[in-house]
């Protein structure tokens, strides 16, 4: 599998949209954020299914397919407007084995065992939704699975202040649904994943972005 997809790739997929605003955005987004390589390295020698919370338009999923990634992919959301239109591009796409199933993680996840997924939506939670998230996410991660999670970390740094600043003005833009309510700390994840039996690591994910963005990777050794 390979990590960096050609522009061809980027295009294909933006070329299923439902949309034709997201036929300009799915591009512009997948070629300018670092996350989708990220989580592809992430993935590359594993053979478990992956479970992506907060799946939105599913761009992950047609991310890692068209990188060669072959395992079952079940996306997840509660905004039926993002899965239907996720639906219809995997349709369009004639991917097999790609998921999407709508529902919200505060009530329950989809049963799973393999890899996790959760990509910028834990600022949507309190802290007691946060830890519960983690908990959940963490009992579908199977023997040599990974959870890996993008998200803003509060601290007191300037990038802080800009990400809680850039999530606000996409609720206020109509963007996102929800406007954020709390940011996850590191010692979070360290402590909750540390708990559950994975192996945590945290590191920046800034890409060319001013966002205090990290990815954190916990892995449930074999
Ligand atoms: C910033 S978007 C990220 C989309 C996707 N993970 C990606 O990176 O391409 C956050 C997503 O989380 C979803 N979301 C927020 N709260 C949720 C909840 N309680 N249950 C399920 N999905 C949720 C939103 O609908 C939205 O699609």
């Amino acid at each position: 599998m390979t990590n960096e997809l050609p522009d061809a790739s980027l295009k294909h997929i933006a070329r299923l949209s439902v949309r034709l605003w997201d036929r300009y955005y799915v591009p512009a987004k997948l070629r300018s954020d670092p996350v989708y390589s990220a989580v592809a390295k992430e993935l590359a020698d594993t053979e478990l299914p992956v479970l992506d919370i907060g799946c939105g338009l599913g761009l992950l999923g047609f991310y890692l397919r068209e990188a060669g990634f072959k395992p079952e992919i079940t996306g997840f959301d509660y905004d039926t407007r993002k899965i239907s239109s996720a639906l219809r591009m995997a349709e369009r796409g004639d991917y097999a084995g790609l998921v999407f199933l709508t529902g919200d993680a505060r009530t329950g996840l989809p049963e799973h065992g393999g890899n996790v997924v959760i990509l910028d939506i834990l600022q949507f939670f309190t802290r007691v939704e946060q830890g519960a998230l983690l908990q959940a996410a963490a009992a579908r991660v199977a023997a040599g699975g990974r959870l890996v999670i993008r998200s803003g970390l509060e601290d007191d740094s300037a990038r802080f202040r800009i990400t809680v600043a850039g999530d606000w003005l996409a609720k206020l833009t109509l963007w996102m649904k929800a406007a954020p309510v709390c940011y996850p700390t590191r010692e979070l994840f360290e402590s909750v994943l540390g708990a559950a039996g994975l192996k945590v690591r945290v590191g920046p994910l800034w890409g060319g972005t001013p966002f205090n963005n990290h990815l954190i990777v916990a892995e449930r050794q074999l």
